[in-house]
């Protein structure tokens, strides 16, 4: 039987690290965070619906949308965010959900989906088990603003309009902890893809 994995974390926890280490192991990976950017290509239903909330300053000169300003006004705003939620997530949940089926058709016995909002959305209804990638806040606000290069006040906006990493850890099936070396996640990792394989 198949087991789709829920693999998910806070902002910056390490879910595409992860996400790699399953790939370099040979097993399929959804990531929804690349179909949410399929979907909100110009002209698609999702698209015109944010152009219609959002007024045409979100798009850049060529007609696209422009993902740091769209941002930006959902991490100021809580009500643009659910909308922004609303439009795009039942869409990237129908299309998740006919890969996972195509990929269970294909025989494979483990299926991983990175689901940033894996528990906010309500997405852990869909998978089998929960995994999720775990640090300590100031090495998430650490890691984020490097690799986003933003101000610290901006990355604890965008780490506080998520659910908490310590809700997120007690609802988990798994838990890495990805504040060590990348080394030590991936012996985490090992020990982790024993454990499936037992299950
Ligand atoms: N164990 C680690 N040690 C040092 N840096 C790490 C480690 N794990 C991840 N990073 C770095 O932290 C940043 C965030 O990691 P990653 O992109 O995997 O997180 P994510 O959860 O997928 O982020 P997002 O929520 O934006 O999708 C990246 O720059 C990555 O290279
Ligand atoms: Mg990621």
């Amino acid at each position: 039987m198949a087991h789709i994995i829920g693999l998910t974390g806070g902002i910056a926890s390490g879910k595409s690290t992860i996400a790699s280490f399953f790939k370099d192991s040979g097993f399929p990976v959804i990531e929804t965070d690349q179909i949410a950017k399929t979907i909100l290509q110009p002209g698609s239903d999702a698209f015109n619906a944010v152009v219609k909330h959002f007024g045409e300053e979100i798009l850049l000169s060529e007609g696209i949308i422009n993902r740091k300003a769209l941002g930006e006004r959902i991490f100021k705003d809580e009500r643009e965010r659910d909308i922004l939620n609303q439009i795009v997530h039942p869409e990237v949940r129908t299309i998740t959900q006919s890969k996972a089926d195509v990929l269970k058709k294909e025989g494979h016995a483990i299926i991983v989906i990175d689901v940033p909002l894996l528990f906010e959305a309500g997405f852990d209804q869909d998978v089998d088990l929960t995994l999720v990638i775990s640090v300590p806040k100031e090495i998430q606000i650490e890691r984020l603003m490097a690799r986003d290069g933003i101000e610290k006040a901006y990355a604890l906006k965008k780490i506080n309009a998520q659910m908490p990493l310590k809700e997120k850890r007690k609802r988990a099936d798994f838990v890495i902890d990805n504040r060590g070396s990348i080394l030590d996640t991936k012996n985490q990792f090992n020990e982790l893809l024993k454990a499936l394989k037992e299950a």
